[in-house]
């Protein structure tokens, strides 16, 4: 009776967070039209109440069949000029408290956050049971496992294709969990009086059991050991961006101990000669070694290959310009022995977590959402990256030591151990026989929340824009009033209030659902999608206005915005962006290129099928233009979202 009351209230727990609101973060979301996103375990573990998350974007006016019709967001690269950077704005709110000074500040909680992101070259390289993808439908990928140990090759590849869906999200490989599930757990970890199961058959308690996953529960391809702990000790594949500590005192430790810039060991086995299998049951090197053939190899992470340098000094000797290129062993080597020319990735940068409230989705200081600037990588290729970004909210208490509390302190009755934090304690209150209940679940006693982007696209840059640092100006939320998106959030422009200087360029780009009907089941909260025009659809465009107080857009003779503008790229590619043609791009989301047949055939609003006026037959997504714009403020609204009593939408840029 009592073990039942602890699983029902560890699920009624279950409804803690961080959501990701710019890039939008999927909390598992594909495309469903309710506003409970309907599996959990799409693509990894969240911990995130069920309401959370964007659905993918689409192309246009109505919800993606194919992928071709989702759009990813594209994003340029920043160049190697030490002046070409671009500028993401990461933000998101995260529920429990975060930051704060030991000494003087309310600080409730022990708080990290992780930033990582994973590319591949989006070059049709990859194959399908490989390629990056949201997939169309929400269920998880499939998985069998493997037999046995010393499952064969040809085994292992018809299992894989077996597993592997087209039609289903792929975020970290199908090796990663045979990996994570074969190999050994690491039985150092504190897992307090949680029962840690084992893999039957295969002899070893690997790695997908944790504290936080006792049970062995599968997201997709994750790995949960990797998942709830940072820096993780194996290699991972992926690329860590900046880790946000509870003390900048700690700092030292995660640069130095990053994957970006440290190399960690895996154990390789040979189905024969130096054809490596791709997972090992051990996690050590005496033990790895024991065992005759098998190696224990340190793996290097890389931003990407350099494959055009064959030899070490060619390779080293490209250094310069801000590239360091690198020979040594890729944590993908298909024979764990020779190395590549890899690009290197820097160490993450590091600094104490922002405080936000307790108990509130949203505030930091001064009411700023919480939020970091990526400056995205630059890949020396050339070639253009699918990628997603991870976010992890880590939580820890100081009822026990977070950092070295071990395995010596899990409950151990035969050697007579306590764990120092059990399953809803009592406690005595000196009344006897009348003591009080705390409310502590050991899985989540120490927890780690997480949120993902969908796949985006970091593209290299136009031709001739390597000296500019770009800002990327995006729309983050989703249809409908403020209870009914809650936890995600209602419509703005992102950064809201941009600050750039006239050599920079603004990257305005954003991307929308048809599919936010935000129907039943609705969960926790409400359902509906209050808003203008067809339901369940996201549409934004851009038209200037005097003031920020006021509404109502400037006639073309008043507005600057357009009239200050340099067009550096546009994504239809065609030359005829007039200020008026410009003006009448971002006011439509692209529906009309330009006025006249002559510039835009087709395209134009000559010829084409007049729009709605609430946009509802313009595309969802629009990737935009870059623009360089001369000093000034400007600004602007989306004339369809923002309703004065309900919802503002509104952004200023000022080019200084
Ligand atoms: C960080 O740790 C140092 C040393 O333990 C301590 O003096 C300082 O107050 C801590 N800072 C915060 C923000 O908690
Ligand atoms: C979370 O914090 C704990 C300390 O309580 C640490 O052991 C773990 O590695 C952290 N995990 C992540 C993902 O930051
Ligand atoms: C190596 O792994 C084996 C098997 O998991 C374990 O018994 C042993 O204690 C480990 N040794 C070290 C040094 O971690
Ligand atoms: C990000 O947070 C900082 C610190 O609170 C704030 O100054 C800045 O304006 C925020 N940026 C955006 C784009 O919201
Ligand atoms: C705007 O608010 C009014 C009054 O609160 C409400 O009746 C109306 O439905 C709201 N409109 C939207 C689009 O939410
Ligand atoms: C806009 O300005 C142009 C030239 O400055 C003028 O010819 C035209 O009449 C103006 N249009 C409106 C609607 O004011
Ligand atoms: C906002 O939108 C709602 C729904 O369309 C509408 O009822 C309301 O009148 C609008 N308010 C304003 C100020 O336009």
């Amino acid at each position: 009776m009592l073990k039942l009351t602890c699983i029902l209230l560890a699920v009624a727990c279950a409804t803690a967070d961080i959501y990701m609101h710019n890039p939008r973060g999927s909390n598992n979301r594909l495309n469903e039209r309710s506003a409970n996103r309907r599996n959990a375990n799409r693509a990894f573990d969240s911990q995130n109440n069920n309401r959370g998350g964007y659905n993918v974007g689409d192309k246009g006016t109505s919800a993606a069949t194919t992928e071709n019709e989702q759009y990813n967001m594209k994003y340029f690269q920043s160049s190697s000029a030490s002046n070409g950077q671009s500028y993401l704005t990461v933000e998101w709110t995260n529920q429990h408290g975060c930051g704060g000074n030991e000494d003087t500040d309310p600080h409730k909680v022990n708080c990290n956050m992780v930033l990582q992101y994973m590319c591949q070259p989006d070059d049709g390289t990859a194959s399908q049971a490989d390629r990056l993808r949201d997939g169309l439908n929400t269920n998880t990928q499939g998985y069998t496992r493997p037999a046995a140990r010393g499952e064969l090759k040809s085994t292992y590849r018809g299992r894989k294709n077996n597993n592997v869906k087209p039609d289903r999200v792929l975020q970290e490989p199908h090796e990663w969990y045979d990996k994570c599930l074969v190999r050994e757990r690491n039985k150092g970890l504190f897992t307090a009086d949680q029962k840690l199961k084992s893999n039957s058959g295969l002899g070893t308690s690997g790695a997908i059991y944790t504290r936080q996953n006792p049970n062995g529960n599968r997201r997709g391809y994750e790995c949960p050991e990797e998942r709830d702990y940072y820096p993780y000790w194996h290699p991972t594949p992926w690329k860590d961006i900046a880790v946000l500590a509870e003390n900048a005192s700690m700092c030292n430790h995660y640069q130095t101990k990053s994957f970006n810039v440290q190399s960690y060991g895996e154990c390789v086995e040979y189905y024969s000669g130096n054809d490596r299998r791709h997972f090992s049951r051990w996690n050590n090197q005496t033990k790895c070694e024991s065992e005759p053939g098998n190696r224990w190899v340190e793996f290097s992470n890389f931003l990407e290959k350099a494959p055009r340098y064959t030899s070490e000094p060619a390779c080293t000797g490209a250094s310069g310009n801000g590239i360091q290129y690198i020979w040594a062993i890729p944590y993908d080597s298909p024979d764990g022995i020779t190395k590549e020319c890899l690009v290197a990735l820097k160490q993450p940068e590091c600094a104490e977590a922002p405080w936000t409230r307790s108990n509130h989705l949203g505030n930091g200081r001064d009411g700023v959402a919480s939020n970091y600037t990526w400056v995205l990588p630059h890949f020396p290729s050339g070639k253009p990256q699918r990628c997603v970004l991870r976010i992890r909210y880590n939580i820890s208490t100081d009822d026990f030591d977070p950092y070295f509390t071990n395995a010596e302190s899990n409950k151990n009755l035969w050697k007579g151990v306590m764990s120092p934090v059990e399953q809803n304690p009592y406690v005595e209150i000196g009344a006897g026989h009348s003591p009080l209940r705390l409310a502590i679940n050991t899985a989540q006693f120490g927890r780690t929340f997480q949120d993902r982007s969908h796949v985006f696209i970091l593209k290299p840059r136009p031709a001739g824009t390597e000296n500019h640092d770009i800002y990327n100006l995006n729309v983050r939320g989703k249809r409908g009033n403020i209870v009914q998106v809650y936890p995600a959030v209602e419509y703005d422009f992102i950064p809201n209030m941009l600050s750039m200087m006239e050599n920079d360029l603004v990257h305005v780009q954003w991307t929308g659902s048809n599919s936010h009907n935000n129907g039943a089941p609705g969960g926790d909260g409400q359902t509906g999608d209050a808003g203008e025009g067809t339901t369940g659809t996201d549409r934004n465009n851009i038209v200037q206005i005097g003031v920020l107080d006021e509404n109502f857009p400037l006639t073309f003779n008043k507005t600057t915005l357009w009239k200050n503008a340099e067009v550096k790229w546009i994504y239809h590619g065609k030359n005829i962006n007039t200020p008026k043609n410009l003006a009448l791009n971002m006011a439509s989301s692209g529906y009309y290129q330009c006025k006249m047949a002559s510039e835009c055939a087709s395209e134009s609003a000559e010829r084409k099928t007049k729009m709605n006026n609430l946009l509802n037959n313009a595309p969802a997504s629009y990737e935009g233009a870059l623009l360089k714009l001369k000093k000034g403020i400007y600004h602007y609204i989306c004339s369809r979202n923002n309703n004065f009593t309900n919802r503002s939408q509104k952004g200023t840029i000022i080019v200084l």
